[in-house]
């Protein structure tokens, strides 16, 4: 049983502001700070958190923002299956306002380079129970990785962020869709135009689709369900919701890996995600188990 995430690496740079400032205004931040982050980081240090066996695949730069990635990740107990390329690591400049709204600019830098698996790194794929995987690389590993995976009978969840439009034959090797409502609208085209409309067109391409509603909680639906399946968010006091998306696929990913069924998988990541909102930054904000245990069983 392990979790395998390929996918991108960042350096974050945050910088807290009173409000997000409109084109062409400039603002003085209220604080700053530099963490590791990116969705694939994000997700595979969330996964390992919430307790999975889980293995990091990405192509960092050979730079200290590299060198942060690696300690980071050692650091939450990932397997380490990153290369190094010369040149920068990914990073994203964050803002962050007083309502816990962001702005996210990502850099790419070797993430974009990270167009081949090595064959070391396909068979971690294949021996992995799932493949996590986001939009943050160039889509071409992504296809090849979910194809792997699809070959080996690895599960293969896919979250559609940053959207881009996505291949008939890549939807074709996906297992579950993870989606915002953003992402949901412009996958599922201009004739759905509601909740269940959406989550239906989706499932024409893919088994399973979450989308995920942030305060509303999330919805999942079956291909072939008649109705969603509604998932409750909590209330919590947020201060930051960069990285809460991450968490939740991460941590869905792990209580997949434990066998728990969809619903009960993305009720367990709804708690990690409340827990993460509550605390600043992407990776710092993820929680660990014995955390999402202990709020779980105080609802
Ligand atoms: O989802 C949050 C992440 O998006 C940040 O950590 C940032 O690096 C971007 O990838």
């Amino acid at each position: 049983m392990s979790v395998v995430v390929v996918g991108s690496a960042n350096v974050d740079l945050v910088y807290t502001v009173a409000s997000i400032p409109a084109p062409g205004e400039t603002v003085i931040a209220t604080g700053g700070s530099r963490h590791p982050g990116g969705k694939g980081a994000n997700q595979a240090i969330a996964a390992a958190r919430a307790g999975a066996a889980t293995t990091f695949v990405a192509l960092l730069g050979d730079d200290d923002g590299g060198a942060l990635l690696r300690d980071s990740l050692r650091g939450a107990g990932v397997v380490d299956a990153t290369r190094i390329t010369a040149g920068e690591t990914g990073t994203a400049l964050i803002t962050v306002d007083a309502r816990a709204e962001n702005t996210i600019v990502v850099n790419s830098g070797a993430n974009a380079l990270f167009t081949s698996l090595t064959d070391d790194q396909a068979q971690l794929i294949r021996d992995a129970e799932l493949l996590v995987l986001q939009l943050e690389i160039p889509l071409e590993t992504v296809r090849a990785s979910a194809a792997v995976a699809r070959a080996a009978g690895t599960r293969v969840l896919l979250n559609a962020a940053p959207v881009r439009p996505l291949p008939s034959e890549v939807l074709a090797l996906v297992d579950v869709l993870i989606v915002n409502e953003t992402e949901a609208a412009q996958l599922a085209g201009d004739d759905a135009t509601d909740l269940f409309s959406r989550a239906q067109a989706l499932t024409r391409s893919v088994p399973s689709v979450i989308i995920t509603l942030g305060s509303a909680g999330s919805i999942l639906l079956h291909r072939g369900d008649a109705e969603l399946t509604r998932v409750e968010a909590h209330e919590v006091e947020a201060v930051d919701t960069t990285g809460a998306g991450d968490t939740f696929c991460g941590a869905l990913a792990s209580a997949l890996d434990e066998g728990l069924d969809l619903a009960s998988a993305a009720r367990f990541a709804t708690a990690a995600s409340a827990l993460s909102v509550q605390r600043a930054g992407a990776v710092p904000s993820i929680p660990h188990r014995k955390e999402i245990d202990s709020f779980v069983s105080s609802l």
